[in-house]
């Protein structure tokens, strides 16, 4: 049997990148002859093996064929008679479809490396129809190496259009859309990732509420961008360049979705637009399956979002309903992401990312005062149960009053 070195690991190597993990691809053996060397099967009858000791990935070569719709549809063809051209042809991209044997020599037939000097990503041959998946993948490596001036091949634009076309996104379980979509919006330019989705199409089909905001103008003199889908598209850029969290870029993407639903008579206004939104990302949300916390700070920022940039001008009683909201007190960290998420959502904007924000200080101030509301002499004087929670709110209200005062 030969092993070869395959996929993510020499594209990055080529790449000078650093390399986390190894897939290897293992030609002219047979699983029994695997098993027999110690490696364990990681599925009934799914051709591959965990090492014994370093626990890294080592597929049979195989080709696949398609049996049928969405993820499950497959059957594989793993036999020692299978050449390692055969393997590579059926991956993704040419810049995934390199080996390399343990003297780094390359098997290269699709011209990986040609692609990668040019900075193209490019699919291997029609079998990337194979797998829908390879839509987002595709998208997600766009993300990843924009910033090394990768772009994807107009042909493999046209391949993810007619894929996205075809109905075949439909059939991709939320869980593996959502392990793309999360590990996307991790990558320095998430931005490119929904803008590579909306280039073929699949945005449309996998989160229309989203796609729905280009086209959809804004008041030019909060959004010199006016485009509302550009906007997104700057918010989330920005939630990445001041490296937030995921549950911080999930909000991002997600806050303005009410704006899709104003009618072209209203534009570009958008009253009441973090109400009409809330339906849509709880779509969203339920539809993809994202995390509970993700799910919950991009509610809350599409809710009040529009009073954190109100935040000075908030009544102390208005400021203390947003505070409750938040449950700040229990949930401290969940209320600061909601306010990088309303930076995010200022700075997002044509020519104004680098403004100040004294908003988001002046709400930190506002949350630190409220939670300095002590609990004990409160018990002291005797009060319980939901009298106790009044005369908190009382205490915490002076609080806001004396804050508001002092800003
Ligand atoms: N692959 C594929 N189609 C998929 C998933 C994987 O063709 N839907 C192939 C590609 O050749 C890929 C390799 O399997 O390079 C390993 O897949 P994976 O570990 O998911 O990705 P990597 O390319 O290693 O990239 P990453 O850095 O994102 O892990």
């Amino acid at each position: 049997m030969q092993i070869f070195k395959v996929g993510g690991a020499v594209r990055d190597r080529l790449l000078g990148l650093p390399v986390t993990d190894i897939d290897w691809v293992v030609v002219g053996a047979t699983a029994e002859e695997m098993l027999a060397k110690g490696y364990r099967p990681v599925g009934a009858d799914f051709p591959v093996f965990l090492h014994p000791q370093t626990g890294e990935e080592y597929a049979l070569a195989r080709t696949e064929r398609k049996s049928g719709r969405g993820y499950g549809g497959f059957t594989f063809h793993a036999s020692p008679e299978v050449t390692l051209e055969e393997d590579l042809i059926r991956r993704d991209l040419t810049i995934n479809a390199m080996a390399e044997d343990d003297q780094q020599n390359l098997t290269d037939p699709y011209h990986g490396q040609r692609d990668l000097e040019a900075r193209i990503l490019r699919h291997v041959s029609p079998a990337f129809a194979e797998d829908p998946l390879r839509v987002l993948r595709v998208a997600r490596f766009a993300a990843r190496y924009a910033g090394l001036g990768f772009t994807v091949a107009s042909e493999t634009l046209e391949l993810m259009r007619q894929l996205s076309e075809s109905g075949e996104l439909e059939a991709l379980t939320a869980e593996r859309s959502w392990k793309e979509i999360s590990r996307a919006l991790m990558e320095d330019q998430p931005q490119v990732f929904i803008q590579v989705l909306r280039d073929c199409g699949a945005l449309k089909v996998l989160m229309p509420e989203v796609d729905a905001l280009f086209g959809v103008p804004q008041p030019e003199a909060h959004h010199p961008e006016i485009d509302t889908g550009l906007h997104t598209l700057s918010v989330l850029e920005q939630s990445a360049l001041h490296k937030q969290p995921l549950t911080v870029r999930w909000a991002c993407l997600l806050h303005d979705l009410g704006k899709g639903l104003t009618p072209e008579e209203a534009w570009p206004r958008h009253i009441a637009h973090e109400h009409t939104g809330l339906k849509l990302i709880k779509a969203v949300n339920e539809r993809i399956k994202a995390p509970k916390d993700c799910q919950e700070l991009a509610l809350l920022v599409g809710q009040y979002h529009t009073h954190g940039h109100r935040a000075l001008e908030l009544k102390a009683s208005t400021l203390l309903e947003l505070l409750q909201s938040f449950d700040v007190y229990r949930r401290p960290q969940r209320f600061e992401e909601f306010i990088v998420a309303c930076e995010m959502d200022a700075r997002g904007r044509k020519g104004l990312e680098q403004r100040s924000y004294p908003q988001a200080d002046y709400l930190r101030g506002a949350a630190s005062a409220a939670r300095g509301v002590a609990v004990q002499p409160l018990l002291e004087k005797g009060f319980k149960g939901p009298e106790l929670g009044e005369a908190l709110k009382r205490e915490r209200l002076k609080a806001l009053k004396a804050y508001k005062e002092n800003a």
